[in-house]
């Protein structure tokens, strides 16, 4: 009996310290990075696949393969206590067409009002599942979510996390949601990181070129291939210019890659072809890409094998590659969120 009673107040004493730890633990210590599970995140492709086969083995816009992965990512960040919103929108692709889509935004409150936001697309081509295209971004996502809440500890900066629909019919969903944005809204924006297709076996690494480094590298590429001065500036005029703060941000990004041994590439000439494209000129943004550019037998060049194909399903996803953009994608929060 008295074994049993100092058993208790043993244990009660240790709930006592720990709760304390907790509250008092400086939020420099905490990392984000260290507390998401790879494992877990892999769940999320694993649930996406599934969806994929028993949809027809795709989740473009507005498919039931689309809405089953909406309700899937909303499922998931309401088991964290979450309270995610979905929000309809309507836009004309480049053929005119009207696309009906739904992108799906959630917030994980800060000490203050400004925002550091996260997104990836959780749409699919129709010509297959999208699992390295871009399940993988938002398998992710919601991990980083999980590791957050996980913490139990408020972020300095509040935590925005979008998951944009008919992105693969043109950037649709980011861009409706930057044009209903009123401009105080937009300039709560701090950040914007993206991720897109990063479960490429050995690939190249793009990260958005947030200081324009790469121009004059592509202007000497040009020259040597005989491209006259007034085409190479008819190209590269079109090119919108980068806000200022994507620099800094840049920075973060290639230390993190440079510290895991992982080649990258400064890129500008991709930045319009996901959804960075809405946030580029608007706030600091970064992002990245991981391409493995594979040319078929008939030609036909493919960003990366699989690419909006058929194929592109769990199988086609490389852990090591997935593992490293979780990695890059927490340690974004450590330095962006909690400081
Ligand atoms: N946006 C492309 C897609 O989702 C991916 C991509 C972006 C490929 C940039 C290459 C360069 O299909
Ligand atoms: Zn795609
Ligand atoms: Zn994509």
């Amino acid at each position: 009996m008295r074994k049993t009673t100092t058993m208790i107040a043993f244990a009660i004493a240790l709930i006592l310290i720990s709760c304390k730890n907790n509250n008092t633990l400086p939020s420099q210590s905490i990392s984000i990075e260290k507390t998401a599970n790879k494992e877990s995140a892999w769940k999320h492709l694993e649930a996406i696949q599934q969806i994929a086969d028993k949809n027809q083995n795709h989740r473009s816009v507005g498919s039931p393969g689309g809405v089953a992965t909406a309700d899937y990512i909303v499922e998931q960040l309401q088991l964290l206590e979450l309270k995610p919103e979905k929000i309809p929108f309507e836009a004309q692709n480049a053929k005119k067409n009207t696309i009906k889509g739904q992108n799906i935004i959630v917030e994980i409150p800060g000490k203050s009002s400004e925002i550091v936001m996260f997104g990836a697309h959780y749409d699919s081509v129709e010509m297959g599942p999208g699992i390295n295209d871009n399940a993988t971004g938002v398998a992710i996502l919601l991990e980083m979510a999980l590791a957050v809440k996980k913490t139990n500890i408020q972020p300095d900066k509040t935590i925005r996390i979008a998951f944009w629909d008919a992105e693969e019919f043109g950037v649709l969903g980011s861009a409706a949601y930057i044009k209903n944005l009123s401009e105080p809204e937009k300039r709560k924006i701090s950040s914007y990181i993206n991720v897109d297709m990063v479960g490429t076996k050995e690939p190249e690494t793009l990260v958005l070129d947030g200081d324009e480094s790469s121009i004059p590298p592509m202007k000497e590429n040009f020259k040597k291939a005989g491209v006259s001065e007034k085409e190479i500036e008819m190209m590269l005029g079109g090119i919108p210019k980068p806000h200022q703060g994507s620099a800094e941000l840049e920075k973060i990004v290639e230390q993190y890659l440079k510290s895991k041994k992982v080649t990258y590439k400064d890129d500008l000439m991709t930045s319009l072809s996901t959804d960075t494209a809405p946030f580029y000129q608007l706030s600091p943004t970064t992002g990245i890409v991981m391409i493995h550019t594979i040319e078929e037998a008939d030609g036909v060049l493919l960003f990366a094998p699989c690419y909006h194909q058929e194929c592109d399903n769990i199988n086609n996803v490389d852990k090591k590659s997935f593992n490293i953009a979780l990695g890059l994608v927490t340690h974004m929060v450590d330095k962006l969120a909690f400081k």
